[in-house]
């Protein structure tokens, strides 16, 4: 089928988000521009290769300026253009780690007092924001379609605008949107605000996320007028219409799936089982952020030790963290927090021929995460909020055995789809909770389990990013109203 016929898209599709879908190293040789592993990217190629479209981003360490060979080539492969944009030191210190992620970052995750709202900050997230629209501009025609990923770029469209460049806009928040009493700290509320409502469709995780956002707009933009089930927004004096959308991410089921069935993965898995001697392992995979809640989660465990003394020499759990944000002070100290716990916790419990915790901290390759997917009996999936969470959606994509299980908090995103499918879901702040979720996840019976992780991955299977990148176009083109609909959670 070809990308992008189906859903009106007339000129190209423009794809602007912060990183770009690869990563850049330098090598003896010079420059090499390698393909990341994303689902996104996955969804967007095939609509991005057959319109002839675009992709513009930056690598987040500098250098795109001097590789643009290694790019140029790299487009041609891939069959569209990788448009690079080069942020200088002081760009990636203010708006990156500044603006986005000791402001947004924390204040969408209800995490207000850890936010710097420092007014430098702000004005250097515009400054880029105005940066990467005077790239869009440069590269794109009116008949494009111009598709905003995340909080680092909500002021794009706004600036395409105040520079005269008329272009379609579309914008998708990957994070999660906050309740008023938490948006309505943000000192420039109004502006963010006013921002998005530059975009035509504005899309969210969850009918909660999409509900907040409508909240804010009725506090800030008292004369708006929300109507319809097709979520029209008519925005104050310039009666411009957004529309208002949920879309939950899904992930590229089958490439999971696949990559889990092969027996050289099944043979990866065993070897992992047998070296944790058969016991059953519990398995967390999180890059390293407060917002993923796992020193809530080890005490969990460790309550779980102490509470249920069987589980005693019968469970490992094996927790993989991805270095994040080194450069933001929070990270640093979050790094610190939870090597204390694993060493005390391990203290407590250690005795001879069982440490109760395993603690890697380093990216893995594609094959070695599924092979530990494959390999655990329940994934720790306990954020303390998240605006979908991945990694619940590939551990069931991976668990073609269905014998796996999931405990999941109630506060990321794919909850709002896994509560009725088996999932156990848990309040992570609910430290006895959580440590009886383990308890219970261990103890289900193999039927009981399959059962769960059928519904579960049929659900993933069914809502997988294809149809994610499918639904937002359609929204994004649909004539009627009716045809917009908020779709299923
Ligand atoms: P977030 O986007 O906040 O990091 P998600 O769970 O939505 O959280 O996505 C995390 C992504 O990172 C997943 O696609 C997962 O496969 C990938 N990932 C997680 N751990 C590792 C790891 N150790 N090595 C490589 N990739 C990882
Ligand atoms: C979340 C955000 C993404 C971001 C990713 C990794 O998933 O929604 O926009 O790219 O985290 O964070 P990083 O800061 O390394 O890009």
């Amino acid at each position: 089928e070809e990308g992008g016929e189906a859903h009106g898209l007339r000129g190209r599709l423009v794809v602007v988000s912060n990183r770009l879908p690869v990563t850049l190293a330098r090598k003896p040789s010079g420059w090499e521009v390698q393909a990341g592993a994303g689902g996104l990217v996955t969804a967007l190629a095939p609509v991005l290769r057959d319109r002839g479209g675009l992709w513009i981003g930056s690598c987040g360490q500098g250098g795109e300026a001097e590789a643009s060979a290694p790019f140029a080539r790299f487009s041609k492969e891939a069959g569209y253009r990788l448009l690079p944009v080069e942020l200088t030191g002081e760009e990636h210190r203010d708006y990156y780690e500044g603006f986005s992620n000791e402001i947004i970052w924390p204040l969408f995750h209800d995490f207000q007092s850890r936010c710097n709202f420092e007014p430098r900050y702000w004005n250097c997230y515009q400054e880029v924001n105005r940066k990467f629209a005077r790239t869009v501009a440069a590269n794109s025609r009116e008949d494009d379609y111009v598709w905003v990923h995340d909080y680092h770029l909500m002021h794009v469209a706004g600036f395409l605008r105040e520079q005269g460049a008329r272009r379609s806009c579309g914008f998708f928040l990957h994070i999660p949107f906050p309740a008023p009493d938490i948006f309505l700290k943000l000192p420039w509320r109004r502006q963010v605000l006013s921002a998005l409502l530059e975009h035509q469709l504005v899309g969210f995780q969850t009918l909660a996320d999409r509900r907040n956002f409508i909240r804010c707009l009725q506090v800030l933009h008292p004369r708006a007028e929300v109507w319809g089930r097709g979520c029209v927004v008519t925005a104050g004096v310039e009666e411009k219409s957004v529309r208002i959308g949920c879309f939950p991410i899904g992930i590229d089921y089958a490439a999971f799936a696949k990559l889990a069935a092969s027996p050289a993965m099944a043979a990866q898995a065993r070897a992992i089982r047998q070296a944790y001697r058969d016991r059953t392992i519990l398995l967390g995979v999180d890059r390293l952020d407060y917002s993923k809640g796992v020193p809530q989660r080890l005490r969990a465990l460790r309550s779980a030790l102490a509470r249920h003394p069987e589980l005693r020499e019968r469970v490992c759990h094996v927790q993989v963290l991805v270095p994040s944000r080194e450069g933001v002070g929070e990270y640093q100290e979050l790094k610190n927090e939870i090597e204390r716990l694993v060493t005390q916790i391990n203290g407590e419990f250690t005795v001879p021929g069982w440490v109760p915790i395993h603690h890697l901290y380093r990216n893995l390759s594609r094959q070695e995460l599924v092979a530990y997917y494959l390999a655990s009996d329940v994934a720790l999936v306990t954020p303390l909020r998240d605006g979908m969470n991945l990694v619940a959606k590939e551990y069931c994509a991976s668990n073609v055995t269905e014998t796996g299980a999931l405990v999941l908090s109630e506060f990321a995103g794919a909850a709002a789809q896994f509560q009725r499918l088996g999932a156990l879901l848990v309040n992570p702040y609910d430290t006895e909770e959580v440590a009886d979720a383990i308890k219970t996840a261990c103890c289900l019976s193999r039927p009981d389990r399959r059962m769960r992780m059928h519904k579960l991955r049929e659900n993933v299977r069914r809502s997988n990013v294809s149809g994610w990148v499918d639904s937002f176009l359609d929204a994004a083109f649909s004539r009627h109203l009716d045809d917009f609909a908020p779709i299923e959670t």
